[in-house]
């Protein structure tokens, strides 16, 4: 059999060497970034008419004031103002492998060796199939029937996708119930979806949502039993109108509060009863918990008909079971993804896997207990700053300063970044810190020293 002309170039010894002397002068040039650093005084006025340009051009300022360099280590970055920070966001969840990954660069030169920086409906190579199978393959790891996997560019393309095929698949329904205090995205559709008034400011509503009181954990058979009330009562209401259900099982934007095992089980049982679809969005909370989805973290393999996932996958997608297949011509897209990224994707989602991210001991987990351990020990010395209780679950790490005071929190934010420490905020009032840490290169005293600069924010806050 002749060789492709492809494969002879991909085989030809000069890439393998060009890639050998790109690891070489990358890993030289990350030296140089071994820590925390201040910006620099002497690129302070080019870089705030930077951002000033930038906001002009944008309509409004960057919601942190955020210009990368390009280059990182691990998860510290270089920013063009010349400080060093550590990056516990990650853009809120995207870089799981942190910046400047050597693997991530390799799979980048793997897609600008591609003959097309796109891919899409009329352009797929074998990595998009690859990776459609990757992702399936984790989703059905445990037991859930989610065999089909279709790839988009954002989370919310993602989540629109997902919500058509509910709705085609339960005609002629029309309206769905999601949860307070969620968050979908910013398509016209998910901003009606996402229970939050400031995110649909001018728009009309675009999809018919109906809001079920999300888990609390103080008394949680009350609380299973208010939301299956409220189920009920809205089924009745709307006879035959109701088409499913969307679960964002811990809630990111809504302010780091997770569910509970029981919890989903009792509500997406009595969905199934009720012949409901099951939507579980994973755009924040994949590759986050012991396990790659949060919905088998939770033991709700049985209960999935179709899940949306994002952030940390680089590619988007939706996961959906041969029940929820829609007719050809539902979902389609110009752009399933660069190449780059899906190769990227592909080398995200098995470093996860080799680095031991997943499992009750995995450092998901692991990192749960150590900013748990380090946090605690600051609230012990300063009960007034930060409060006892640790949100969110796994490595989506919430807390509360000054005790969810919005324009305090934000303080404690700007003096974090300040002082070489990137977070979010998430929530309302209460307003909460979120950290996404990139787990997967954490360091031995990493979180330390995270949370070592939190005390020194917390302290200059206070004034
Ligand atoms: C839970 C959840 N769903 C959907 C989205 C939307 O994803 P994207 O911003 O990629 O459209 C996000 C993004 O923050 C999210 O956290």
């Amino acid at each position: 059999m002749t060789d492709l002309a492809a494969q002879t170039f991909h085989a030809d010894p000069r890439l393998q060497q060009a890639r050998r002397l790109i690891a070489e002068v990358l890993n030289d040039a990350q030296q140089a970034l071994d820590g925390v650093r201040p910006a620099d005084p002497d690129k302070a006025d080019a870089y705030q008419a930077q951002l000033d340009a930038f906001a002009k051009l944008r309509g409004g300022a960057l919601p942190i004031p955020y210009l990368g360099s390009g280059l990182g280590n691990g998860p510290l970055v270089e920013l063009l103002d010349g400080s060093v920070k550590y990056d516990m966001i990650c853009g809120i969840g995207v870089h799981g492998l942190g910046h400047s990954d050597s693997g991530l660069i390799d799979a980048g030169l793997d897609g600008a060796f591609g003959d097309a920086v796109m891919q899409g409906n009329l352009q797929q190579n074998a990595e998009s199939a690859a990776l459609c199978e990757d992702l399936v393959e984790r989703a059905c790891r445990f037991g859930a029937k989610l065999e089909h996997c279709f790839l988009t560019t954002s989370g919310s393309m993602a989540n629109d996708n997902a919500l058509k095929i509910v709705f085609q698949k339960h005609a002629p329904a029309d309206r769905i119930m999601a949860f307070s205090h969620c968050f979908t995205g910013r398509t016209l559709a998910q901003a009606s979806v996402t229970d939050k008034a400031a995110y649909r400011d001018g728009l009309p509503e675009s999809v018919k949502v109906g809001y079920l009181p999300f888990f609390k954990p103080d008394d949680k058979a009350k609380s299973i039993d208010s939301t299956l009330k409220h189920l009920d009562n809205h089924l009745a209401r709307y006879a035959g109108r109701v088409a499913g259900v969307m679960f964002e099982m811990i809630q990111g934007e809504g302010g780091y509060q997770a569910g509970d095992a029981g919890f989903f089980r009792a509500v997406m049982s009595r969905c199934k009863e009720h012949g409901l679809a099951v939507w579980v969005d994973e755009i924040q909370s994949f590759g986050r918990t012991s396990k790659p989805f949060a919905f088998q973290h939770y033991g709700l393999d049985d209960l999935v008909d179709v899940v949306s996932v994002g952030k940390m996958t680089q590619v988007c997608a939706t996961l959906f079971t041969g029940d929820y297949n829609p007719r050809p011509g539902l979902i389609s897209q110009t752009f399933t993804g660069a190449s780059s990224q899906i190769f990227a994707a592909r080398e995200v989602l098995k470093r996860l896997d080799e680095r031991g991210v997943f499992g009750e001991d995995g450092l998901n987990m692991q990192a749960r207990r150590r900013f748990a351990d380090l946090l605690h020990a600051i609230h012990q010395r300063h009960p007034d700053k930060l409060g006892e209780a640790l949100f969110g679950e796994g490595s989506m790490i919430g807390f509360e300063v000054f005790g969810g005071d919005p324009k305090q929190t934000k303080t404690v934010m700007d003096k974090l970044y300040e002082l070489g420490v990137i977070a979010f905020v998430c929530g309302a009032d209460p307003l909460r810190l979120r950290f996404l840490p990139p787990v997967a290169v954490l360091r031995d005293g990493d979180a330390e020293a995270v949370c070592g600069l939190l005390e020194r924010a917390l302290v200059v806050a206070a004034g």
